[in-house]
């Protein structure tokens, strides 16, 4: 059994263009997510309020989250690792935000420099703030399904991190692939034991798309009764600190699933491949979505 609407939370902008080697000018990441706006997403990641030296491709920040248009009923997240981020993201006008933490101790240092245990208290002072000006905040849990440097990673410590970032106030708890190495299996195992410690209805799932497993993970997490998915508009993307890793699963393809098992997404399917082509031109780069190159016959 199915859900009836999957609500898609779009992070080409954010975790798309944050590997990009050649920065993208301030204009091309502010048209995408006007694209994106127009397409009837209720959620786009608008960019990351984290250090420019750590990623130079998200320096902009103030300007994108400033340049864009929002639509009345989109929000527009921003990556905020810390108390410096949060603070930079409400000056620059963020309404939502979200915290990044890792199952993994060794990508935790790789990626935000340190313990696992002292990103949570990071997070907890992020969110007290939150609490305070009514931002909801939004958490992740990188390595769900496999470290770049550990490997295999239990689902009791993907179930506990997750637990943690829930209890500590996040409203929704993403749970990455991000070097997409899971298969249906071990998304089923995973979610089995992170769900009897989060609502299902405060589950996500992102995944990358490495070794193509992507929308067979999502269908499982579907089946299991997860209703947010996490996707790219052309594919774009990777961590910089994950070695190996390469695109988000595509929007446009999780779309053409979904509409053509009848669940709903109010996202209108052909605006979305209108935004991949625009980036991939601007990016001169060929589409890594499926039904984009299908459609657009490149
Ligand atoms: P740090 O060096 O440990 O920070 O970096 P620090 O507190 O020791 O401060 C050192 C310097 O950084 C200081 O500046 C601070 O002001 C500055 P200095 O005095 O040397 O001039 N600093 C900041 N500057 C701007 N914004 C900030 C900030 N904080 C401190 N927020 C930090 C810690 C977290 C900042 C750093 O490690 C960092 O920026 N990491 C980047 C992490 C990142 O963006 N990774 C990619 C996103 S995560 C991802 O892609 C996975 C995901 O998609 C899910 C999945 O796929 O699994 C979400
Ligand atoms: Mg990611």
């Amino acid at each position: 059994k199915y859900p009836k609407f999957v609500k898609i939370v779009e992070v080409g902008p954010r975790d798309g263009l944050q590997n990009e080697k050649e920065i993208v000018p301030t204009g091309v990441k502010i048209q995408l997510i006007d694209m994106l706006s127009a397409t009837g997403l209720s959620v786009v990641e608008a960019t990351s309020f984290v250090s420019s030296k750590w990623v130079p491709q998200m320096a902009d920040h103030t300007q994108v989250l400033q340049g864009i248009q929002r639509a009345p009923l989109t929000q527009y997240p921003v990556l905020t690792p810390n108390m410096q981020g949060f603070q930079d993201a409400v000056a620059a006008g963020a309404t939502e935000v979200a915290v990044f933490g890792s199952a993994s101790e060794t990508f935790s240092r790789q990626n935000i420099n340190c313990s696992i245990d002292e990103s949570m208290l990071r997070f907890q002072e992020v969110i007290n703030a939150a609490k305070e000006r009514q931002i909801p905040v939004r958490g992740y849990v990188s390595c769900a399904l496999g470290c770049p440097h550990e490997g295999r990673i239990e689902p009791s410590k993907v179930a506990e991190v997750a637990k943690r970032l829930y209890e500590m106030g996040c409203y929704e708890i993403s749970l990455g692939d991000t070097i997409g190495v899971g298969t249906p299996g071990s998304m089923f195992k995973m979610l089995q034991m992170v769900k009897k410690d989060v609502p299902i209805d405060a589950l996500a799932v992102h995944c990358h798309d490495t070794y193509g497993q992507a929308l067979p993970n999502i269908l499982t997490a579907l089946q299991m009764g997860v209703s947010v998915v996490d996707s790219a508009v052309a594919g774009l993307g990777g961590c910089p600190y994950a070695p190996g890793s390469t695109g988000n699963v595509s929007t446009e393809d999780v779309l053409y699933m979904l509409h053509g098992m009848g669940i709903q997404t109010n996202v209108d399917l052909n605006k979305v491949i209108e935004a991949g082509d625009f980036i991939c031109n601007a990016l001169g780069r060929r589409t890594n979505s499926k039904v984009g190159q299908a459609k657009s016959g490149t």
